[in-house]
């Protein structure tokens, strides 16, 4: 069965306060393209096409005027609310009727990979109970930690500890079989009121059914939390599209390269797209093809 995807594009983003006092942390700008595109050309990049965008009362038909109902991009987006912050294990219970019995991706609306994501691939094609994976980071104490025994094993798993017990974070990208929804739906509230994602994973490991991959040095996985994050991730956009000319999470070029839309399709898609350096690019891609 396809592996369905979901987008969780909620939270207040207050560390990015008053940026996202009118609209919301994922619709903020990296570079050239709204957050969200980022995320979402991940999910499509491995071939996920049936995707569910998860946010908040206010900001959701921000997003559905920004991406519509994914056709424009050879996709299927639905869209759902989550009415208050109940944390990142909360998107199975608001997206239950949406995941069904199929096995499930989720990613926060916040992460940014740029590189080769066959590890991502790897894990969609392996999986078979929870697939979540370490990333080296210097400040593992902001993240959900990992920590592996020199076999690969997981040893521990923990949600921000004071005092990570290795620099492996994990990123807001994971990998399920349908367990996850009865799991997410016995869930207890943490401490802070949240589902969280953590108990999620704990709960695979006391199952042996946790499993997680090294993300190689290669790939670059970025945070866009803060202020400094965010415009650090912009620089980064723009000092690669810089070099190669080629954008990073377009949509549209994604969908052509990937077989979603034919030529005649990217076409319609494109002539709907004002006159920008953005449509301009998507149009040298019918003369100059696009680059893997
Ligand atoms: C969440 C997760 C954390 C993960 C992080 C990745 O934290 O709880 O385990 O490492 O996303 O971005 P948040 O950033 O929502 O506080």
């Amino acid at each position: 069965m396809a592996t369905k995807g979901i987008i969780l594009a909620g939270g207040s983003g207050s560390r990015l306060y008053p940026m996202t006092s009118a609209f919301s942390k994922q619709l903020q700008p990296v570079y050239d393209k709204p957050l969200i595109y980022y995320p979402l050309s991940t999910l499509m990049l491995v071939g996920i096409r049936d995707i569910l965008l998860i946010s908040t009362p206010q900001d959701t038909p921000n997003f559905e005027r920004l991406l519509g109902d994914g056709s424009r991009y050879g996709i299927s987006l639905s869209y759902a609310v989550q009415d208050a912050p109940r944390g990142l294990a909360d998107a199975f219970r608001v997206g239950k009727d949406f995941v069904g019995g199929s096995p499930v991706s989720l990613i926060l609306g916040d992460n940014l990979f740029f590189g080769k994501l066959d590890f991502y691939r790897r894990a969609l094609a392996n999986n078979t109970g929870a697939t979540v994976f370490g990333y080296p980071v210097t400040d593992a104490e902001r993240y959900g930690v990992v920590e592996m025994g020199p076999d690969g094993k997981v040893l521990s798993i923990e949600e921000k500890p004071a005092k990570p017990k290795s620099n492996l974070a994990i990123p807001g990208l994971y990998v399920y079989n349908n367990d996850v929804m009865q799991i997410a739906a016995d869930l207890q509230p943490s401490k802070r009121g949240e589902l969280e994602i953590t108990d999620v994973h704990q709960a695979y490991l006391k199952q042996g059914a946790l499993n997680v991959e090294l993300i190689g040095r290669g790939v670059a996985w970025l945070d866009t939390g803060t202020p400094e994050s965010l415009l650090d991730a912009g620089v980064f956009v723009h000092a690669i599209e810089k070099r190669q000319g080629l954008k990073i999470g377009c949509l549209e070029e994604i969908a052509l390269q990937q077989g979603f839309l034919s030529t005649d399709e990217f076409k319609t898609s494109i002539g709907m797209l004002p006159k920008s350096s953005y449509r301009t690019y998507c149009e040298s891609l019918l003369s100059n093809g696009t680059i893997l």
